[in-house]
């Protein structure tokens, strides 16, 4: 695992979207995994202007999404389909024809890790965190054997995604999530995090046991994780300088 500090948000996100950037130049046929939120946006912003100056082109990959809201429309505002066309696909030359979400899968959401497994498993997967420590829509207790399929969000998630819809009524309750094993079969994982929210969960990811009370503990155990992290949310971590106890080597 390879954890990088950044001094804020903006240097986080110009690190990530250089990181993929040059790994989209190596492989221009790739298979990425996208994430959806708050953190990664200014990322998608960033690889926007990198196509737009022809630094890179996305022409040739393939993307599946971690997740989606069960229920919501594709051209609502709030769905991941809207937001990542709004930040990502119309912004470059992705082919829409390869872009691919859980929920377009319904209900038998065994075809999208097959999917997944017949383009040969994502190469590079760009994953956030929740503050409870979830990634995708896997929550806490989470089987870490899990694949893609339709879960309850979790009370903590329900009020950390309230903050995105007008009326509370509206926030959905349930979702499409890629599984822990679908994420832990990508080749390579980028995983972001930002803001003193996240503190907690990142600490609790990092440099406690693996434990499914944290979902995104399982990481420790990847082969292949770049973990960048703004000086907020790399408090705990920091402060407590816990990297020799853990057994992440940085
Ligand atoms: C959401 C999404 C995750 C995302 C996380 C953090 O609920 N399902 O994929 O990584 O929670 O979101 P944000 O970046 O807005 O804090």
């Amino acid at each position: 695992m390879k954890i990088y500090i950044e001094k804020d948000y903006n240097a986080l996100s110009k690190k990530a979207a250089d990181i993929i950037t040059d790994f989209v130049k190596k492989n221009s046929k790739c298979v990425l995994g996208l994430a959806t939120g708050s953190t990664p946006q200014k990322t998608y912003d960033l690889l926007g202007k990198m196509y737009k100056t022809k630094k890179v082109s996305f022409k040739n990959i393939k993307t599946f999404n971690l997740d989606e809201y069960s229920g919501l429309a594709t051209n609502n505002p709030q769905s991941y389909h809207y937001f990542m066309k709004q930040n990502f696909f119309d912004k470059t030359d992705v082919n829409i024809k390869n872009t691919f979400f859980p929920t377009d899968f319904a209900p038998n959401y065994k075809k999208y890790d097959k999917k997944i497994k017949d383009e040969g498993e994502i190469d590079l997967q760009i994953l956030g965190i929740g503050s409870n420590g979830h990634i995708g829509f896997n929550e806490p207790n989470s089987n870490f054997f899990s694949k893609t399929r339709q879960v309850k969000l979790s009370k903590n998630t329900i009020k950390d995604n309230a903050r995105f819809f007008k009326n509370k009524k509206d926030v959905p309750i349930k979702a499409v999530t890629m599984g822990i094993n679908t994420i832990m079969r990508a080749k390579k994982i980028i995983l972001l995090a930002n803001g003193s929210n996240k503190k907690e969960a990142v600490f609790n990811a990092l440099c406690k046991k693996v434990s499914t009370k944290t979902p995104a503990s399982i990481l420790q155990n990847h082969k292949d994780v770049i973990v960048i992290l703004d000086k907020e949310s790399a408090e705990k971590f920091t402060r407590l300088n816990n990297f020799a106890k853990s057994k992440i080597k940085i």
